[in-house]
């Protein structure tokens, strides 16, 4: 029988909660199928930092790049030293992001389904920077060969996808030493996927237009810091960042995770979503190849979601985290 080491990396807060919610539901759809997922628990973050004195040790960097594929749920504040470089050292250099309405789902725009093409491994988070007494400068590094990189990585991705059209988002007008660079990569990827249309927007035009007309929009491409602004506001339309979901995809590498954090205003009260979660480990299986039991879990949250009895309560129900996991067993 087939089998894929996964590296599961709860974390913190939440984190637990999700991830234990997750296996059961993966566990349940892995009954009658032709392969396996062998989880192999790893540790990150905050209290991983309080007790040994770093935040990624040494044994979670080695699992993620033995493993088949991650799934890892969030860490509190210790992100920056935790998926920000992990992202990086496995050059996972596409942050996949969707956003798309569930039916039932108390959705802000409900037939909403855009895809956030984010680069993931320079801008703002390369964190190259300086400070004085009381000043600061974080640098913003963009360079050609990872503006291409992800522009192809749009293009190929709406082609394979069938979407009609990618929109790079940019503040060019101001940020001209950078965005330029980013623009005359996008344009010359563009160029050579005739069939798909292409658009530029600014992205503070952008954060007003995806309220507006977010139909407007279909794949954007986009720098790594307004990538992850513009996710979380997309969530926000869709029913909040319990159910969004990610996939930091390198060439050979691809960490999933869902774009929360730790949420420590919930944590430990077992009423997280775990939606963001189970959404992530869909992704994580078509990256795989198992197209086919994707689309049955995808199916079954679908169900759990339009019926509504069973959710939890950032969706307007009662249901607790594990409560909402075996709902979605029922229906596998
Ligand atoms: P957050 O995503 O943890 O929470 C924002 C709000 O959304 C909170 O009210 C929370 O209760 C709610 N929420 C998030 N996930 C939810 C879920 N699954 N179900 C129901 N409600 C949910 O963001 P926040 O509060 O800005 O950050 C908290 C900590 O998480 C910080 O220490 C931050 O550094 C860390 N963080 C880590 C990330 C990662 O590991 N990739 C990403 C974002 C934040
Ligand atoms: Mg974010």
């Amino acid at each position: 029988m087939k089998k894929y080491r996964i590296a599961a990396i709860p974390g913190d807060g939440i984190g637990p909660e999700c991830m234990k919610a997750t296996q059961m539901v993966l566990k349940a759809l892995l009954k009658d199928k032709n392969y396996t997922l062998e989880f192999q628990e790893y540790y990150a973050g905050d209290e991983y930092k309080i007790k040994t004195g770093t935040a990624l040790p040494k044994e979670t960097i080695q699992g993620v790049k033995e493993a088949d594929a991650t799934l890892f749920v969030a860490v509190g504040n210790t992100a920056k030293e935790v998926i920000i470089p992990l992202r990086q050292m496995f050059n996972c250099y596409a942050n996949l992001r969707p956003a798309k309405a569930y039916p039932g789902v108390k959705a802000f725009k409900p037939d909403l389904d855009i895809m956030i093409v984010r680069e993931n491994t320079e801008c703002l988070y390369k964190m190259v920077g300086y400070q004085g007494l009381d000043w600061g400068v974080n640098l913003r590094i963009i360079t050609k060969e990872a503006s291409e990189r992800i522009a192809k990585y749009a293009f190929e991705w709406s082609k394979k996808n069938n979407r009609k059209k990618v929109t790079a988002v940019h503040k060019a007008n101001v940020l001209d030493f950078t965005d330029n660079i980013f623009l005359e990569a996008t344009r010359k990827i563009a160029s050579e996927y005739p069939e798909i249309k292409y658009d530029e927007v600014i992205v503070d035009a952008c954060a007003m237009k995806l309220i507006l007309s977010p139909e407007n929009f279909d794949v954007i491409v986009t720098t790594n810091m307004f990538g992850d602004i513009l996710s979380d506001e997309v969530a926000g339309l869709v029913g909040g960042l319990g159910m969004a979901p990610s996939g930091n995809i390198g060439d050979k590498i691809a960490i999933f995770e869902p774009v929360h954090g730790s949420a420590p205003d919930i944590a430990g009260k077992n009423i997280a979503n775990p939606t963001a979660t189970i959404l992530s480990a869909i992704m994580m299986l078509e990256w795989l190849g198992e197209k086919e039991s994707a689309t049955q879990l995808d199916k079954a949250v679908m169900m759990v979601l339009k019926e509504g009895t069973n959710i939890t309560p950032d969706l307007g129900g009662k249901a607790s985290t594990n409560e909402m996991a075996l709902e979605i067993i029922k229906k596998l």
